[in-house]
């Protein structure tokens, strides 16, 4: 039996209703902040992702040649593809762009929960804004959007130049090494390179700065410095919006563009794999031939908030069984066609089985059950029966229609 591949996943019907609602929970958030969706190829030039995306995520990319010979990857990640998109086609536009997407996302990883070979990403990209309260926006957007899903987490917001300064006589090789070990928070390797480095001394004031709480203990740690009046200007605006979220200067991000301002956020009930969104000011438009153009988004790992919601509810439509002989498979159609014109979910039984037996399936799948035998087949009527109550009524298909129009029905195997 052929499987599918390794760190990829199947989604049955009751799942994808699931994820349906949740994407259109947080597209709703995103809406009312006045983003509008983009989507960008699956694969792209490899190049777009060596450029600036850091060297974790190049190792993890699915990259091929294609029959042209011409060096392509599947997109890790979307900020990426979008701002190449934005110097491609609307550099023209007025600014700010506001955009989000939701797409699926390769990266060859080692497959555990929450963390998959194809995943899917909500994100947001604002582009062409740089003040303390755009920074505050991309915030406050992800965490409308996380807060629509229901999911629980923690939202942690920190600052790349405060980490930065503390490293600022490293090469940039060596600095990119220790902030990669802060990233993964591998406190015992960190100690151990500084000391490779011969700069044991800087692992007292990097500890102190990682488990700085305000502003004024971080910036005792690094001295003034040009990034902080805005900011000061960010945390009043978050605190203003009643935003709930502990300030982190440990946070440095995996990816290699960002440039300032830096959140993530971690839910709770998930294990190794809980951080489930991710984001920052970064700096991209130029390496791709624009103009160079602050920018500021995020990107939510929508699969690991479906694993951390786990059983959803969705809104239940009511289904109509509709059930017939062969005399009465033409009205059948009919009806079907007339409960699905009122927004109902008509299924029709094809078993070819016995008015019976239809009836006993149906009583476990559906709501309603219509049925249509020789006899309502010539009269021109149906019989209408409420699964719920048991009631059956011999009606007109208009009047049966109206029967269920209105009426609340229990969630889909309340039954
Ligand atoms: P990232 O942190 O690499 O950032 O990914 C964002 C989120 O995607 C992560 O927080 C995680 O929830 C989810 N994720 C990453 N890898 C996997 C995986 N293998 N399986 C399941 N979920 C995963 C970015 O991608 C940036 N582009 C975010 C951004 C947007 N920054 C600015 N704009």
């Amino acid at each position: 039996m052929l499987q599918r591949p390794r760190g990829t996943r199947d989604f049955l019907p009751d799942e994808m209703e699931a994820r349906r609602e949740i994407e259109e929970r947080m597209r709703e958030a995103a809406r009312r902040f006045g983003y509008g969706q983009v989507r960008t190829p699956v694969f792209e030039e490899l190049e777009l992702f060596t450029l600036r995306s850091g060297p974790g995520i190049v190792n993890e990319m699915y990259a091929f040649e294609d029959k042209g010979g011409r060096a392509l990857s599947l997109r890790p990640e979307l900020t990426a593809p979008v701002l190449r998109l934005y110097v491609n086609e609307a550099r023209v536009l007025p600014k700010p762009l506001r955009w989000f997407y939701y797409d699926d996302c390769f990266r060859y990883e080692r497959p555990q929960k929450g963390r998959y070979r194809q995943f899917w990403q909500f994100g947001a990209e604002l582009i062409g804004a740089d003040t303390a309260m755009a920074d505050a926006e991309v915030v406050l957007l992800a965490d409308a959007a996380l807060q629509a899903s229901g999911v629980e987490y923690e939202l942690k917001v920190g600052h790349l130049a405060l980490m930065r300064s503390l490293l600022a006589d490293l090469d940039e090789g060596a600095r990119r090494a220790v902030m990669g070990l802060l990233d993964k928070r591998e406190f015992d390797g960190l100690v151990a390179a500084l000391a490779g480095l011969g700069r044991e001394d800087l692992a007292p004031s990097l500890e102190a700065l990682v488990a700085a709480t305000t502003l004024d203990e971080a910036f005792a740690l690094t001295g003034p410095l040009p990034e902080e009046a805005r900011l000061r200007e960010l945390v009043t605006l978050l605190d203003a919006a009643g935003l709930d979220y502990t300030l982190n200067f440990g946070i440095v991000r995996g990816l290699d563009y960002y440039t300032g301002m830096v959140f993530e956020g971690f839910a709770q009930n998930l294990g190794a794999e809980n951080q489930i969104v991710g984001g920052g000011a970064y700096r991209l438009a130029h390496l791709f031939g624009g103009e160079d153009t602050p920018s500021c988004g995020f990107a939510i790992g929508f699969d690991r908030v479906m694993v951390a919601l786990g059983q959803v509810e969705v809104p239940p439509r009511p289904t109509v069984a509709v059930l017939s002989t062969s005399e009465g498979a033409c009205a059948a159609c009919v009806a079907a066609a007339a409960f699905r014109a009122a927004g109902l979910r008509a299924e029709l039984d094809l078993s070819g089985r016995g008015l019976g037996a239809q009836l006993t399936r149906a009583a476990r799948t559906a709501d309603y059950a219509v049925l249509i035998g020789a006899r309502e087949a010539e009269a021109g009527v149906v019989a209408f029966k409420d699964l719920a109550s048991g009631v059956q009524e011999t009606l007109a298909l208009e009047a049966a229609v109206a029967r269920t129009v209105g009426r609340e029905v229990d969630a889909p195997g309340a039954r």
